[in-house]
Protein backbone atom coordinates (compact mmCIF):
# COMPACT_ATOMS: atom_id res chain seq x y z
CA UNK A 1 0.00 0.00 0.00
CA UNK A 2 1.79 3.55 -0.32
CA UNK A 3 2.26 5.16 2.32
CA UNK A 4 -0.03 7.82 2.74
CA UNK A 5 0.50 11.57 2.75
CA UNK A 6 -1.17 14.05 5.38
CA UNK A 7 -2.72 16.89 3.27
CA UNK A 8 -4.02 20.28 5.10
CA UNK A 9 -5.13 20.42 8.33
CA UNK A 10 -8.69 20.71 8.18
CA UNK A 11 -9.99 20.96 11.49
CA UNK A 12 -8.34 20.97 15.17
CA UNK A 13 -10.41 20.12 18.22
CA UNK A 14 -9.46 19.61 22.05
CA UNK A 15 -7.68 16.43 21.52
CA UNK A 16 -7.32 15.57 17.62
CA UNK A 17 -6.34 17.01 14.12
CA UNK A 18 -7.97 16.11 11.16
CA UNK A 19 -6.29 16.10 7.81
CA UNK A 20 -7.19 15.75 4.39
CA UNK A 21 -6.22 13.21 1.85
CA UNK A 22 -6.02 12.74 -1.97
CA UNK A 23 -9.66 11.34 -0.97
CA UNK A 24 -11.97 13.57 -0.24
CA UNK A 25 -14.04 10.84 1.22
CA UNK A 26 -11.51 10.20 3.62
CA UNK A 27 -9.34 11.86 6.16
CA UNK A 28 -6.65 11.31 8.44
CA UNK A 29 -7.36 11.59 12.62
CA UNK A 30 -4.25 12.79 14.79
CA UNK A 31 -4.42 11.99 18.70
CA UNK A 32 -2.70 15.02 20.65
CA UNK A 33 -1.71 14.36 24.31
CA UNK A 34 -3.67 17.44 25.58
CA UNK A 35 -6.41 17.43 28.05
CA UNK A 36 -9.02 19.24 28.77
CA UNK A 37 -11.86 19.57 31.65
CA UNK A 38 -15.13 21.98 32.40
CA UNK A 39 -15.55 22.85 28.34
CA UNK A 40 -12.11 23.95 28.47
CA UNK A 41 -11.78 25.74 32.02
CA UNK A 42 -9.02 23.30 33.13
CA UNK A 43 -6.18 22.41 30.56
CA UNK A 44 -2.91 20.02 30.72
CA UNK A 45 -1.47 17.61 29.24
CA UNK A 46 -1.29 13.49 29.79
CA UNK A 47 1.66 12.07 28.42
CA UNK A 48 1.18 9.68 25.63
CA UNK A 49 -2.59 9.97 26.22
CA UNK A 50 -3.20 10.43 22.12
CA UNK A 51 -0.92 6.71 21.46
CA UNK A 52 -2.88 5.36 23.76
CA UNK A 53 -6.49 6.69 22.37
CA UNK A 54 -5.70 6.18 18.89
CA UNK A 55 -4.88 2.22 19.91
CA UNK A 56 -7.69 1.88 22.37
CA UNK A 57 -10.35 3.51 20.01
CA UNK A 58 -8.82 1.43 16.99
CA UNK A 59 -9.41 -1.96 19.13
CA UNK A 60 -12.57 -0.64 20.19
CA UNK A 61 -13.76 0.14 16.95
CA UNK A 62 -12.87 -3.01 14.73
CA UNK A 63 -14.99 -4.60 17.78
CA UNK A 64 -18.25 -2.73 17.22
CA UNK A 65 -17.42 -2.95 13.21
CA UNK A 66 -17.74 -7.18 13.66
CA UNK A 67 -20.99 -6.68 15.91
CA UNK A 68 -22.24 -4.95 12.70
CA UNK A 69 -21.99 -1.21 14.38
CA UNK A 70 -21.20 0.72 11.20
CA UNK A 71 -18.11 3.60 12.26
CA UNK A 72 -15.92 5.64 10.25
CA UNK A 73 -12.91 3.65 11.10
CA UNK A 74 -11.11 2.39 7.98
CA UNK A 75 -7.18 1.46 9.73
CA UNK A 76 -4.55 2.79 12.43
CA UNK A 77 -1.73 4.22 10.16
CA UNK A 78 0.74 4.77 12.75
CA UNK A 79 0.92 5.47 16.58
CA UNK A 80 -0.76 8.37 16.84
CA UNK A 81 -2.92 8.44 13.56
CA UNK A 82 -5.81 6.64 12.08
CA UNK A 83 -7.65 6.69 8.83
CA UNK A 84 -11.56 7.66 9.01
CA UNK A 85 -14.18 7.89 6.45
CA UNK A 86 -14.90 11.56 6.40
CA UNK A 87 -18.62 12.17 7.72
CA UNK A 88 -20.81 15.03 8.58
CA UNK A 89 -20.94 15.42 12.36
CA UNK A 90 -24.50 16.11 13.73
CA UNK A 91 -23.63 18.01 16.79
CA UNK A 92 -25.87 15.58 19.12
CA UNK A 93 -23.45 14.42 22.04
CA UNK A 94 -25.17 10.93 23.24
CA UNK A 95 -24.05 9.48 26.84
CA UNK A 96 -25.53 6.37 27.87
CA UNK A 97 -25.32 5.90 31.56
CA UNK A 98 -25.36 2.01 33.55
CA UNK A 99 -24.54 4.00 36.81
CA UNK A 100 -24.61 7.27 38.46
CA UNK A 101 -21.62 9.38 38.07
CA UNK A 102 -20.14 12.75 37.38
CA UNK A 103 -23.18 15.31 36.27
CA UNK A 104 -25.74 13.13 36.83
CA UNK A 105 -24.87 12.63 40.53
CA UNK A 106 -24.92 16.26 40.78
CA UNK A 107 -27.86 17.30 39.07
CA UNK A 108 -30.30 14.41 40.71
CA UNK A 109 -28.37 14.72 43.96
CA UNK A 110 -27.91 11.12 44.12
CA UNK A 111 -24.39 9.61 45.31
CA UNK A 112 -21.82 8.19 42.66
CA UNK A 113 -21.91 4.48 42.52
CA UNK A 114 -25.98 3.42 42.39
CA UNK A 115 -26.95 1.28 39.80
CA UNK A 116 -29.44 2.52 37.81
CA UNK A 117 -32.34 -0.09 37.10
CA UNK A 118 -32.05 0.44 33.35
CA UNK A 119 -29.72 2.61 31.28
CA UNK A 120 -30.21 5.89 30.67
CA UNK A 121 -29.25 7.91 27.11
CA UNK A 122 -29.25 11.90 26.84
CA UNK A 123 -28.44 13.88 24.24
CA UNK A 124 -26.39 17.25 24.93
CA UNK A 125 -26.03 19.77 21.91
CA UNK A 126 -22.55 20.34 20.55
CA UNK A 127 -21.98 23.94 21.08
CA UNK A 128 -18.82 24.80 23.53
CA UNK A 129 -19.86 28.52 23.77
CA UNK A 130 -23.09 27.50 25.47
CA UNK A 131 -21.53 24.69 27.50
CA UNK A 132 -22.98 21.90 25.63
CA UNK A 133 -26.54 22.21 26.86
CA UNK A 134 -28.60 19.14 27.19
CA UNK A 135 -31.21 18.34 24.71
CA UNK A 136 -34.34 16.89 23.40
CA UNK A 137 -36.06 15.28 20.39
CA UNK A 138 -37.58 18.75 20.42
CA UNK A 139 -34.64 20.80 20.20
CA UNK A 140 -32.95 18.63 18.08
CA UNK A 141 -35.96 18.43 15.07
CA UNK A 142 -36.82 22.60 15.95
CA UNK A 143 -32.86 23.36 15.25
CA UNK A 144 -32.06 21.32 12.39
CA UNK A 145 -29.27 19.15 14.38
CA UNK A 146 -31.19 15.94 13.51
CA UNK A 147 -34.32 13.95 12.45
CA UNK A 148 -36.45 12.26 15.18
CA UNK A 149 -35.59 9.02 12.95
CA UNK A 150 -31.67 10.19 13.05
CA UNK A 151 -31.91 9.89 16.58
CA UNK A 152 -33.90 6.87 17.21
CA UNK A 153 -30.84 5.35 15.14
CA UNK A 154 -28.04 7.34 17.25
CA UNK A 155 -30.04 6.27 20.67
CA UNK A 156 -30.82 2.36 19.42
CA UNK A 157 -27.17 2.00 18.57
CA UNK A 158 -26.00 3.39 21.76
CA UNK A 159 -27.71 0.42 23.25
CA UNK A 160 -26.46 -1.73 21.84
CA UNK A 161 -23.03 -0.32 21.80
CA UNK A 162 -23.05 -0.05 25.92
CA UNK A 163 -24.07 -4.12 25.92
CA UNK A 164 -21.46 -4.75 23.67
CA UNK A 165 -18.92 -3.07 25.73
CA UNK A 166 -20.19 -3.52 28.87
CA UNK A 167 -19.79 -7.21 28.28
CA UNK A 168 -16.20 -6.78 26.77
CA UNK A 169 -15.15 -4.62 29.67
CA UNK A 170 -16.46 -6.94 32.65
CA UNK A 171 -14.18 -9.27 31.13
CA UNK A 172 -11.15 -6.73 31.34
CA UNK A 173 -12.81 -6.43 34.63
CA UNK A 174 -13.55 -2.62 34.24
CA UNK A 175 -17.14 -1.33 35.19
CA UNK A 176 -18.45 0.50 32.00
CA UNK A 177 -20.27 3.55 34.35
CA UNK A 178 -20.85 5.80 31.66
CA UNK A 179 -19.61 7.19 27.93
CA UNK A 180 -20.48 9.82 25.23
CA UNK A 181 -20.39 8.63 21.26
CA UNK A 182 -20.27 11.23 18.32
CA UNK A 183 -22.32 10.01 15.47
CA UNK A 184 -21.63 11.45 11.61
CA UNK A 185 -23.42 11.21 8.44
CA UNK A 186 -21.88 9.15 5.50
CA UNK A 187 -23.51 8.17 2.40
CA UNK A 188 -26.75 9.23 3.73
CA UNK A 189 -26.67 6.64 6.98
CA UNK A 190 -25.86 7.15 10.24
CA UNK A 191 -22.29 5.75 11.98
CA UNK A 192 -20.42 5.92 14.82
CA UNK A 193 -17.51 8.56 14.56
CA UNK A 194 -15.19 10.09 17.03
CA UNK A 195 -13.31 7.77 19.79
CA UNK A 196 -14.16 5.67 22.79
CA UNK A 197 -11.62 6.06 24.77
CA UNK A 198 -11.02 6.41 28.57
CA UNK A 199 -11.23 10.49 27.50
CA UNK A 200 -14.91 9.87 26.69
CA UNK A 201 -15.78 7.04 29.34
CA UNK A 202 -16.07 6.05 33.21
CA UNK A 203 -14.67 2.67 33.94
CA UNK A 204 -13.88 1.63 37.09
CA UNK A 205 -11.96 -1.16 38.54
CA UNK A 206 -14.50 -4.26 38.63
CA UNK A 207 -12.70 -4.82 42.23
CA UNK A 208 -11.52 -1.74 43.64
CA UNK A 209 -13.64 0.87 42.29
CA UNK A 210 -11.17 2.88 41.45
CA UNK A 211 -11.68 5.31 38.92
CA UNK A 212 -9.34 4.36 35.79
CA UNK A 213 -10.09 7.24 33.06
CA UNK A 214 -10.37 11.43 32.74
CA UNK A 215 -12.03 11.51 36.02
CA UNK A 216 -8.46 11.03 37.89
CA UNK A 217 -7.05 14.49 35.36
CA UNK A 218 -10.44 16.12 36.12
CA UNK A 219 -10.50 15.80 39.79
CA UNK A 220 -6.94 15.92 40.64
CA UNK A 221 -6.79 12.43 41.78
CA UNK A 222 -3.01 11.81 40.39
CA UNK A 223 -1.76 8.65 38.62
CA UNK A 224 -3.72 9.76 35.00
CA UNK A 225 -0.88 8.23 32.73
CA UNK A 226 -1.03 4.77 34.72
CA UNK A 227 -4.65 4.30 34.38
CA UNK A 228 -4.72 4.78 30.43
CA UNK A 229 -1.67 2.95 30.28
CA UNK A 230 -3.43 -0.08 32.00
CA UNK A 231 -6.71 0.37 30.27
CA UNK A 232 -5.08 -0.24 27.27
CA UNK A 233 -3.41 -3.28 28.28
CA UNK A 234 -6.17 -4.53 29.32
CA UNK A 235 -8.19 -3.19 25.95
CA UNK A 236 -6.00 -4.65 24.09
CA UNK A 237 -4.19 -8.00 25.69
P1 LIG B 1 -21.06 13.81 32.63
O1 LIG B 1 -21.36 12.98 33.83
O2 LIG B 1 -20.07 14.90 32.87
O3 LIG B 1 -22.31 14.32 31.95
O4 LIG B 1 -20.34 12.84 31.56
C1 LIG B 1 -20.95 11.64 31.13
C2 LIG B 1 -19.97 10.86 30.26
O5 LIG B 1 -19.73 11.54 29.04
C3 LIG B 1 -18.59 10.65 30.89
O6 LIG B 1 -18.16 9.34 30.57
C4 LIG B 1 -17.70 11.67 30.22
C5 LIG B 1 -18.35 11.84 28.88
N1 LIG B 1 -18.25 13.20 28.38
C6 LIG B 1 -17.45 13.47 27.28
O7 LIG B 1 -16.81 12.59 26.73
N2 LIG B 1 -17.40 14.75 26.82
C7 LIG B 1 -18.10 15.78 27.38
O8 LIG B 1 -18.03 16.93 26.90
C8 LIG B 1 -18.92 15.49 28.53
C9 LIG B 1 -19.71 16.56 29.22
C10 LIG B 1 -18.97 14.19 28.98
Amino acid sequence: MPKLEKGILLYEGKAKKLFATTNPAEVIVYYKDDATAGNGAKKGTILNKGILNNKITGFLFEMLESSNIPTHHIRLLSEREALVKKVNIIPIEVVTRNIVAGSLSNKLLIPEGERLACPIVELYYKNDAAGDPPINYYHAKALNLATREQIDTMESYALRINEILSAFFAEKNLILVDFKLEFGIYNNEVILADEITPDTCRLWDSVTLEKMDKDRFRRDLGGVEDAYIEVCRRITN
